[in-house]
């Protein structure tokens, strides 16, 4: 089976490896010949390292190069089976290139997105054929990451979707099908993790550090929610919610924070350039700061904002799950394989009770009166009718 990749940026090179490794033919294509270039230095670099390491053996190195070939022109996808685009973030260009790309492949060749924010259906109109176009979304670094959030397009046929499922699969990914709405299943799941986080600190209830230990230390999250927009980047991360904000029709839910939107503004993007929420060394480590003077017993504290950003989460997971995005298990190893959360959204629901998830959002509806702690009617219906997720 041959692949056609457009893009050999950050997702596009990480894509080809994935395939290339499971023994498919790959052509990576790109616009720019120094991005070919660099993609083609990175993976010799990579696969170098994992010889090294002892990962794999150095025939197993020779054989993924030699799956891959850099091509020049769009033309050269012309034999693809299956082509993934990787392209920048942007609805009409990615247009044109579908529509050219579907004048060289044949009638068979399905042709995927790998967009992060876009509609597939958007997209996929730009085809003679929209029934061969579908989301493929992988998760960065592509080799390192479990999860691919497959997307159909109202457009797709199911024939087109369960062939990408079982390529992907062979890729030896975990696949959760997810609805074409705006941020998928990870992308709009994981919103109150940010967002919850800043609303906190924007009340002063506490600073950046409490709020992050809360989460490792209560939740078992690998990173707290400032480390973690400090890592992916703040003007990266404000622009995705922003986007799933304007897509939802101003949700109040989904509402950006003014605090990250000054980081961005101010170049406080994070480790990239050396001060976000934390400082950090020209290598991208934290620099710990002298120590702040913290409040005697912070462990009650720190539990109620455990609880407030966990029912948030919850809440966003249930109500993706009433309005039909994935199934329960697809939301569930989204977040477990995507962002490497400590556990499923929905079992964690079950375990701490449906009768605790809906007095918690209403807690913070009574407080505060404002539709964004809305609770979601599947919780509440769940709860009377004592049903639980798994
Ligand atoms: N970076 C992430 O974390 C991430 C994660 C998931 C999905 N995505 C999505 O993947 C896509 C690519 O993102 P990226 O971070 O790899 O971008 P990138 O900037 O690293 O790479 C994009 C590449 O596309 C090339 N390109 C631009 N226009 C082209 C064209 N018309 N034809 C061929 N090549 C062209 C550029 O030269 C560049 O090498 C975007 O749609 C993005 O939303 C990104």
């Amino acid at each position: 089976m041959n692949i056609g990749i457009i893009g050999s940026g950050t997702m596009g090179s990480g894509i080809a490896q994935v395939a290339a490794t499971s023994g498919y033919k790959v052509k990576l294509f790109d616009t720019n010949q120094a991005a070919l270039d660099k993609a083609r230095v990175a993976l010799e670099k990579i696969l170098a390292r994992l010889v090294e390491k002892g990962r794999i053996v150095t025939s197993e190195k020779d054989r993924i190069q030699a799956n891959i070939s850099y091509v020049e022109t769009l033309k050269d996808l012309s034999d693809s089976n299956l082509t993934i685009e990787a392209i920048v973030e942007n609805l009409e260009i990615k247009k044109n290139l579908f529509s050219e790309l579907e004048s060289y492949v044949s009638d068979a060749c399905i042709i995927a997105s790998n967009t992060s924010s876009l509609s597939i259906a958007s997209i996929a109109s730009s085809l003679q054929k929209p029934e061969r176009c579908i989301g493929i979304h992988f998760f960065n670094p592509a080799p390192l990451m479990k999860l691919v959030e497959v997307v159909p397009a109202i457009q797709t046929s199911q024939e087109v979707l369960e062939t990408s499922v079982k390529i992907i699969k062979d890729w030896k990914k975990t696949v959760a099908v997810a609805k074409d709405t705006p941020g998928f299943i990870v992308n709009r799941v994981a919103r109150p993790f940010y967002g919850e986080a800043l609303r906190i600190y924007e009340e002063g209830i506490a600073s950046f550090e409490t709020i992050d230990s809360a989460m490792k230390n209560i939740g078992g999250f690998r990173m707290g929610p400032f480390e973690l927009m400090d890592f992916i980047g703040n003007d990266v991360n404000y622009t995705v919610t922003e986007t799933v904000f304007t897509a939802f029709y101003f949700d109040p839910r989904y509402k950006p924070a003014f605090t990250q939107k000054r980081f961005a503004e101010a170049g406080y993007l994070g480790r990239k350039s050396g001060k976000g929420y934390y400082d950090y060394d020209k290598n991208g480590h934290l620099i710990q700061r002298d120590s702040v003077i913290q409040p005697e017993n912070e462990e009650p504290l720190k539990q109620l904002i455990f609880n407030r950003i966990l029912v948030m989460l919850i809440n966003e997971a249930a109500d993706a799950l009433f309005l039909n995005i994935a199934s329960a298990e697809d939301i569930d190893n989204a977040m477990t394989k995507g962002v490497n959360y400590p556990k499923g959204l929905l079992a964690w629901a079950d375990e701490k009770g449906m009768d605790w998830c809906v007095s918690k959002m209403d807690e913070l509806y009574n407080e505060y009166h404002e539709d964004r702690y809305r609770c979601s009617p599947l919780l509440r219906k769940m709860n009377n009718e004592n049903k639980t997720f798994f």
